[in-house]
């Protein structure tokens, strides 16, 4: 099954796919990985995994986000990809993207959702002093971080915890969480098909 990976930073998500696909029971192939920054450390490591990448970066397009996402969209077609991986991609998508790949996109997100959506999610679970944290791998929809949940991997918070050290701890289960979840999304072992029909019902 050809997948794409989209990132913006460092990839260690994307490594820990990239090290799953090796296994030969694994039901995943990486057909391309995509940045849409140049100079992201983790294009260096899909480079040097011999997996095609792209830069495509957003910069050109100035506020044209859709045409960016054309770009991307074009580039996912092309390479036969047919699920796509958010992993550390920072860019919020516009629903022309959603919508193109609806039920096929997966991201994963760095807190129990729905708790702590967006950014800085261990400051805010530190602030909010829960008890326990994690991380969520999730179908992508219209709305950030708010489409149907997969699999939530948890680990526990420590009052001594910084939020270096929390993000440390859920990214060792975002690792995990990651591969063994896409693994199970792809042989259809997860319930999607409610997503499917809430997406036509919404469109009704
Ligand atoms: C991860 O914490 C991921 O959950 C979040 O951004 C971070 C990306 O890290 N969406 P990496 O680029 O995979 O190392």
């Amino acid at each position: 099954h050809p997948i794409a990976i989209l990132i913006s930073g460092r990839g260690s998500n994307m490594r820990a796919l990239i090290e799953a696909c090796r296994s030969p029971d694994f039901p995943a192939r990486i057909a391309l990985v995509i940045s849409n920054q140049a100079d992201a450390l983790g294009l260096d490591l899909a480079r040097e995994a011999g997996l095609p990448v792209l830069a495509i970066p957003h910069r050109p397009f100035g506020r044209d986000r859709e045409a960016h996402e054309r770009a991307i969209d074009a580039a996912l077609r092309e390479a036969g990809v047919e699920t796509v991986c958010l992993a550390g991609y920072m860019r919020v998508l516009t629903p022309f993207l959603v919508d193109a790949w609806a039920g096929k996109m997966l991201n994963i997100h760095p807190s129990l959702l729905p708790h702590f959506p967006g950014m800085h999610t261990h400051e805010a679970a530190l602030a909010a002093g829960v008890a326990e944290h994690g991380c969520t791998v999730h179908l992508v929809t219209a709305g950030v971080d708010a489409g149907p949940i997969l699999a939530q991997a948890s680990v526990p918070v420590h009052p001594s915890d910084t939020p270096e050290g929390l993000a440390a701890r859920v990214l060792e289960q975002e690792h995990a969480l990651y591969p063994e979840t896409l693994a199970r999304f792809l042989r259809g072992e997860l319930p999607v098909a409610d997503h499917d029909s809430n997406v036509e019902a919404e469109r009704n």
